[in-house]
């Protein structure tokens, strides 16, 4: 098995992640590339210069995504439940169908980061969800999220064709409110007592990205196409 590496390690790639952050994309509906697990360079690990790789996810995933979804800043983020175990993810994972796009952010062989998306049927088929995203705690802050983001969205755009994109988010999320507001989601609603957390019954914000529609953040100006993973 391959040796880990350690905390000096891990601090030095994140300040090196932080460094080199990939560009920003912009948050114009139009503006997104194109990727599918299954249809393109993404069914291979395309690491970018900072040797950050995003790719379909596998069921040997499992374990380091497991670790992902068990740490502090993610569980307080997210409605992962800390006794979740592993046989069980790994069951999902391998579940997953046809409808359920999972991209993983992979870096010094191993999952820091995972993204997932579900694309409706029927009459709602223009519709997808993003059920979770989420990127270990050591590896916040270097562009991994937004990556992972761009990647299910060049998806959603290019490949399924969606029209609506849209996700829940605790209010007071403010890293990830901003992250969804720079690719264009606008703040549709709140959700009362929508979950738990840490005991308390809170609310949630429910956001949407209209494909088509302008970007309602200032900040969020539209721009060419970003490249294909
Ligand atoms: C939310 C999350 C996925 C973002 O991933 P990340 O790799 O930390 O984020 P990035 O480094 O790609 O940052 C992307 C953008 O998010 C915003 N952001 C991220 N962290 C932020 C913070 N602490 N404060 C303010 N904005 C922040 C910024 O707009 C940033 O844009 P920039 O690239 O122009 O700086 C990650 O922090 C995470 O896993 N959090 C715990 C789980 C969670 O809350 N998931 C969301 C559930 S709805």
């Amino acid at each position: 098995m391959a040796a880990r590496p350690g905390p000096e390690h891990r601090v030095a790639l994140l300040e090196r992640l932080a460094r080199e952050k990939t560009p920003r994309v912009a948050a114009s509906s139009s503006s997104l590339g194109a990727l599918r697990p299954g249809c393109g360079s993404v069914t291979e690990a395309v690491r970018d210069d900072r040797g950050v790789a995003i790719r379909p996810v596998r069921v040997n995933d499992a374990a380091d995504l497991q670790a992902v979804r068990h740490q502090p800043g993610v569980l307080t983020g997210t409605l992962n439940i800390a006794s979740e175990r592993l046989h069980d993810l790994r069951r999902e994972i391998e579940e997953l169908g046809p409808h359920e796009h999972e991209v993983v952010a992979q870096i010094d062989g191993r999952v820091v980061g995972t993204a997932r998306l579900v694309a409706y049927a029927g009459r709602m088929n223009h519709v997808g969800e993003i059920v979770h995203i989420m990127v270990h705690d050591e590896f916040q802050g270097g562009g991994i999220g937004r990556q992972l983001l761009q990647a299910l969205l060049a998806i959603t755009d290019n490949y399924l064709g969606l029209v609506r994109v849209e996700l829940l988010v605790f209010p007071d999320n403010e890293g990830a409110v901003r992250l969804y507001e720079s690719f264009g989601f606008a703040h549709e609603g709140v959700k009362r007592k929508c979950a738990r957390r840490q005991g308390q019954l809170v609310d949630a914000l429910a956001m949407v990205r209209i494909r088509g529609e302008e970007p309602p953040s200032p900040s969020a100006a539209p721009s060419d196409a970003p490249e294909d993973y």
